[in-house]
């Protein structure tokens, strides 16, 4: 197919129907670039073969899958939904509603186990203290992979082979992965299942989780019904990502290259040198069934920082931990319980069972349609940290400026090169 002359149109239809948001500038690349790659995307056909996200992939370190889902229970509504075993790793699948994405964790048998994600891992001075442990992407439902393969292919994305692929979930015939973005570190998925139900996808042998394992989750499930938390938590709204000053424009691009998602705009948020970059599913009216990636990088690189002394929290990160999902966020019912916020509810529910926070909850949410939010701790077993966002009087946005910017500073002074007790 030729393709070259087709996409000087400069204008598609998604940025007609989106107007963007916010006040960070792109570059003449970016702008340029942009409405192309929507041409592109229209024209190869991606638009029409890819729909929803299904399903998150992180990656724990050996015996860290029935912890992780321990804290889960308590901080999300994400229920075990089956478990299987194939030859390298136990795959928990975890489950809110069929209409959200699945929660997929992947945790390597063996503690020798060591594959792509280890390198990356690797580079990085903190990122290397749990070697094993990262998010690794999502997964798309679409309606033909094989069609999906080589159109991205024919667009220079290159995929990851089973033959060469350690992690045999990564390497299922039933999916395909992208290989690691050099940008973000994170892959996209692709399958044709639904994800309703995983029987037939060759995930390997079903298990079932033995007596002590059941007790285990019971008692967390027992506690956050305890504390009422179930039904004031929804599910995922957004997912992001941070990456390099120089990578920002290349992984918003890249992303939507792969993705049927557009993009809704970009902050500057002055007080911390960074922006925040949002891209969203047209498809659906609310995040929750195929949430927002964001992507969050310095305006500066670290190297000039000194010059004018900018802030880098957020590159320090990166530099910390490595390009890579930073956090993910919930969203909480809007309202109140017991004479409090929702939020400050569930925060301080969770304080009480030892879940540790970053800072307070930030935010007013007093008469004018607000957003209140708040970081826990990276987890010890995932390494991600959990957002929750109560948006008051149906506030439109992801965040606010100067939530971001305390939210930005209070986890800048966890991300430090101190020493994490690894996997
Ligand atoms: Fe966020």
């Amino acid at each position: 197919m030729e393709f070259s002359l087709a996409y000087n149109s400069g204008m598609s239809k998604l940025m007609e129907q989106f107007e963007k948001q916010g006040d960070k500038e792109n570059s003449s690349f970016f702008n340029e670039y942009l409405p192309l790659i929507y041409d592109r995307r229209e024209q190869s056909g991606l638009d029409d073969l890819i729909s929803k996200m299904r399903a998150v992939v992180i990656q724990v370190g050996p015996d860290d899958g029935l912890k992780y889902l321990e804290e889960l229970y308590l901080m999300t509504p994400y229920r075990f939904h089956a478990l299987y075993e194939n030859e390298t790793h136990r795959i928990y699948v975890l489950r809110i509603k069929p209409e959200q994405p699945d929660y997929i964790i992947v945790e390597p048998l063996s503690e020798d186990y060591y594959d792509n994600v280890s390198c990356m891992n690797g580079l990085f001075p903190r990122g290397c203290e749990k070697r094993r442990t990262k998010y690794l992407g999502e997964i798309f439902q679409v309606s033909d992979l094989a069609e999906v393969v080589k159109v991205l292919q024919s667009q220079q994305i290159r995929f990851q082979k089973a033959e060469n692929v350690k992690n045999k979930f990564i390497g299922n015939e039933n999916f395909r992965f992208t290989e690691p973005s050099y940008f973000t570190a994170n892959v996209v998925g692709y399958t044709e299942s639904d994800l309703l139900d995983y029987e037939g996808l060759g995930l390997g042998k079903r298990l079932d989780l033995d007596a002590d394992e059941l007790e285990r989750l019971e008692k967390m499930d027992a506690l956050q019904k305890h504390f009422g938390l179930l039904d004031l938590i929804y599910g995922i709204d957004h997912l992001a990502t941070r990456v390099f000053c120089g990578s920002r424009e290349d992984a918003i691009l890249e992303f939507l290259t792969m993705s049927n998602y557009y993009y809704w705009g970009s902050f500057n948020i002055e007080e911390m040198n960074s922006s925040t970059n949002v891209c969203r599913n047209p498809q659906v009216k609310n995040e929750l069934h195929s949430p927002a990636k964001v992507f969050t990088a310095n305006n500066t690189p670290f190297y000039v920082n000194s010059v004018k002394d900018l802030a880098s929290p957020t590159e320090d990160f990166v530099r910390n931990f490595g390009r890579r999902m930073h956090h993910i966020a919930y969203e909480v019912e809007d309202g109140e319980t017991g004479g409090l916020k929702n939020i400050d509810y569930v925060v301080g529910k969770l304080v009480e069972s030892d879940i540790p926070f970053l800072a307070k909850v930030i935010g007013e949410c007093k008469d004018i349609p607000d957003l209140k939010q708040i970081f826990s701790k990276a987890s010890k077993h995932s390494v991600l940290i959990t957002e929750y966002d109560q948006r008051c009087k149906n506030f439109g946005g992801f965040f606010t400026k100067t939530n971001v910017a305390e939210l930005t500073k209070a986890a800048g002074e966890d991300e430090g090169l101190k020493t994490m007790v690894g996997d």
